[in-house]
């Protein structure tokens, strides 16, 4: 089984991936301009910590 579609956020099944798009496509810096843009860390905010750490891990300075 491939591992490439982790989700991060249940309440939106929004994946890893399209996080990491955001963050690098789209320039979202912040877990607001990620959230905007994917729909994650919306609802439960449950999400948000693992968010923190993919914008920290992929965004450009
Ligand atoms: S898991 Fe992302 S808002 Fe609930």
């Amino acid at each position: 089984m491939e591992n490439k579609e982790k989700m991060i956020c249940m309440c939106n099944e929004i994946s890893e991936k399209e996080i990491i798009e955001a963050i690098t496509e789209k320039n979202c810096n912040t877990v607001e301009k990620v959230g905007e843009e994917t729909g994650a860390g919306t609802i439960c905010g449950g999400c948000i910590p693992l968010i923190e750490k993919l914008i920290e891990k992929h965004k450009k300075e």
